[in-house]
């Protein structure tokens, strides 16, 4: 089973002129991620005996499982931010530049002092702000559900981050992780903002971009346009602001339509498109997508999503579980919420209750879809479960 809304509130091209959204402005995300060793742009790869079964054009899927060896695409938001955070510091501090070179600079940062880093997490933003923490010689404390499965905790315990696991939420850990940083003096690099704390998650969001931008010439080369379709999953919802708000600057009213996926049991962006306001879910928060468990939408990422996003739908575990299958037979490795975005896309193509948003919204064998994997096997028990069973 399966729900959606179509977004009334879409606009052609938004105009993002206000204060709230400068931060959309900045563009040497690439070129820092570039500057960091272990970089390689991820693969982007078609996914071809999917389409045919599906009666779709062409699928692209890009490939975020082997980003920086640690599985999952966040590195990329949390290094940028904490980058940004030093940067504002050292420029508080010293007065003088803080550029990419001096983010690995021993002695600059020997200068700076030791730090705490913090935040909350489902797994994947917790190994990425503890392995940023890790290569810059920083600690970092990370605030995990209770429903957590080992392995996560000790990916994060293998990049030498203390794991704090807390009776309740995603959302109840952000809360928890902003209380412990203001106590102890620490930073917290959280990756949804809420009332009074934007910079911080706004830089996360920035550094997703990379991944997008990692995409321009297969777009332009594939001539991916306004007839063609974008499946983007969403948490807290900066992962898809950050892809919607790079297509919005790279082709404008031209961009491929936005499809939002969430799990049907965690779907603050679909409840909220309902509503006409951002509003936590009144789901069960119980899914295996365990990255997409999040019960509020980012107040940053909300009105990005609000403004451009075409259709958003909400999907069951057995998609989830579908896609992942999917794409190892196409020979990518998917975890539960990387595969979610090619699950919303199965779930469009087959479901019966979204038969009607299928032909309302013109997806067919026409139409060329980008997919994003934003994960490898993170939880490799339970994908060796799945992926076992069929
Ligand atoms: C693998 C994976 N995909 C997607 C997301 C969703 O990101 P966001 O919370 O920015 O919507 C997450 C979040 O942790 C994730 O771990």
């Amino acid at each position: 089973m399966c729900k959606y809304s179509f977004n009334s509130e879409r606009k052609a091209v938004p105009s993002w002129d206000g204060k709230e959204f400068h931060f959309l402005k900045n563009n040497d995300m690439i070129d820092f991620h570039r500057s960091l060793s272990g970089y390689k742009p991820t693969p982007f790869i078609e996914l071809t005996n999917t389409s045919n079964d599906l009666g779709t054009g062409e699928i692209l899927a890009k490939d975020e499982s082997g980003r920086f060896g640690i599985k999952a695409f966040k590195a990329l938001g949390a290094s940028y931010a904490i980058f940004r955070v030093l940067k504002k510091i050292w420029e508080e501090k010293y007065s003088t530049g803080f550029d990419f070179q001096s983010f690995r600079d021993e002695e600059k940062l020997d200068k700076l002092g030791k730090f705490t880093f913090c935040a909350a997490s489902d797994g994947n933003h917790g190994r990425a702000v503890a392995w940023t923490s890790k290569m810059l010689g920083h600690n970092s404390v990370i605030f995990m559900p209770s429903e957590t499965v080992s392995s996560r905790i000790k990916n994060i315990e293998s990049e030498s981050g203390k794991v704090v696991i807390i009776d309740g939420t995603y959302d109840d850990c952000v809360r928890v992780a902003s209380e412990e940083a203001a106590k102890n003096g620490w930073y917290e690099i959280a990756d949804t903002a809420y009332p009074g704390y934007t910079d911080i998650p706004s830089w996360v969001l920035n550094g997703y971009s990379t991944l997008f931008r990692e995409m321009e010439e297969k777009v332009s080369e594939y001539n991916i346009g306004k007839n063609d379709f974008i499946f983007l999953q969403a948490g807290a919802g900066a992962f898809a602001a950050s892809g919607a708000s790079w297509l919005i600057k790279q082709l404008g009213s031209d961009r491929p339509k936005i499809v939002i996926v969430e799990p049907l049991e965690a779907s603050c962006y679909l409840e909220s498109i309902i509503e006409g306001k951002a509003v936590a879910t009144k789901g069960k928060m119980e899914t295996i997508m365990a990255g997409l468990n999040c019960g509020v939408p980012s107040i940053i990422a909300w009105p990005i999503l609000k403004d451009t996003a075409d259709l958003f739908i909400t999907i069951s575990d057995d998609y989830a579980k579908e896609a992942m299958r999917r794409y190892a037979s196409e020979g990518i490795t998917s975890g539960e919420s990387g595969a979610s975005g090619l699950a919303g896309l199965i779930a469009l193509m087959t479901d019966k209750t979204l038969e009607q948003a299928k032909s309302k919204i013109g997806i067919g064998k026409n139409s060329k879809i980008i997919v994003v994997n934003t994960e490898g096997d993170t939880d490799p028990e339970n994908y060796k479960k799945i992926i076992g069973s069929k």
